[in-house]
């Protein structure tokens, strides 16, 4: 997978040269460009905003710079003729980026994350590209505001680059976590020793008996889910649940 991110602040980006990112880039898993986007100016101050038509506080980013530096990013090529390419502009006002879009992301040839800062940038870039052909996703990573869409872009790539096929040393600790396929929360984990300022871990987990050790995280991940995220046990489709969930 090609990931490309276009940022004033390309120094934001270095963690993505660390664990489990960085090594699939060594591995060349990940082919993975940082760019600056004051590269694309042409004045003497590499200028990259100015003020907001209509008035209000802030500045906007300038379509201009974005669109030299995109068309270059996406190498000229027509949209229609690079299928599985998507262009990432991370924003407050966009959907709630979830492991959904990671997994669909997952799947993709080409991200180009565009990292907005200030009041953001001019709403003509997403109208341009989109209106090209391309796939353009406004996506946000909660609903809070954050000083620009670097950090964003980096929960997002490490979200998807675990996804990749051949990234994560074992795919099997993929199944049960969080927000996978089960639709809960995950359960509780305990690991040595098996006494720590005078807490012991659950009985159950030194049985040995698999099938009791299922039941016991199945309920602690329901019991969990519906304690911290009642909105998740809400929109649980009933075909996941099996009859002993049921009782609980
Ligand atoms: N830029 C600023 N805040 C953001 C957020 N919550 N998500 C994505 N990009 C952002």
């Amino acid at each position: 997978m090609r990931i490309d991110v276009v940022t004033i602040f390309p120094d934001y980006l270095a963690a993505l040269d660390l664990s489990l990112v960085g090594k699939a880039r060594q591995r060349g898993l990940l082919d993975l460009r940082v760019h600056d986007l004051r590269d694309w100016t042409t004045d003497r101050h590499r200028t990259v905003d100015d003020t907001p038509f209509g008035g209000g506080a802030g500045m906007v980013m300038r379509p201009d710079v974005w669109g030299t530096a995109l068309d270059d990013v996406l190498g000229g090529e027509p949209a229609a003729a690079s299928p599985g390419r998507i262009l990432i502009l991370p924003t407050p006002s966009g959907e709630v980026f979830t492991q959904r879009h990671a997994e669909e992301l997952a799947g993709a040839g080409q991200l180009v994350f565009a990292c907005g800062r200030y009041e953001g940038i001019d709403a003509r870039v997403a109208g341009h590209y989109r209106d090209a052909g391309l796939d353009v996703r406004e996506l946000s990573i909660g609903d809070y505001v954050l000083n620009g869409g670097e950090v964003a872009a980096l929960v997002m790539i490490e979200a998807v680059a675990r996804l990749v096929p051949g990234m994560v040393g074992n795919p099997e600790s993929l199944v049960e976590e969080s927000h996978g396929a089960a639709g809960l929360l995950e359960y509780p984990v305990y690991t040595k020793p098996p006494e720590w300022h005078g807490r012991g871990i659950p009985e159950v987990l030194l049985s040995g008996h698999h099938a009791r050790i299922e039941r016991w995280r199945r309920d602690e991940a329901l019991r969990r889910t519906a304690a911290r995220r009642p909105d998740m046990i809400a929109g649980l489709d009933g075909t996941v649940l099996d009859k002993h969930d049921r009782a609980l």
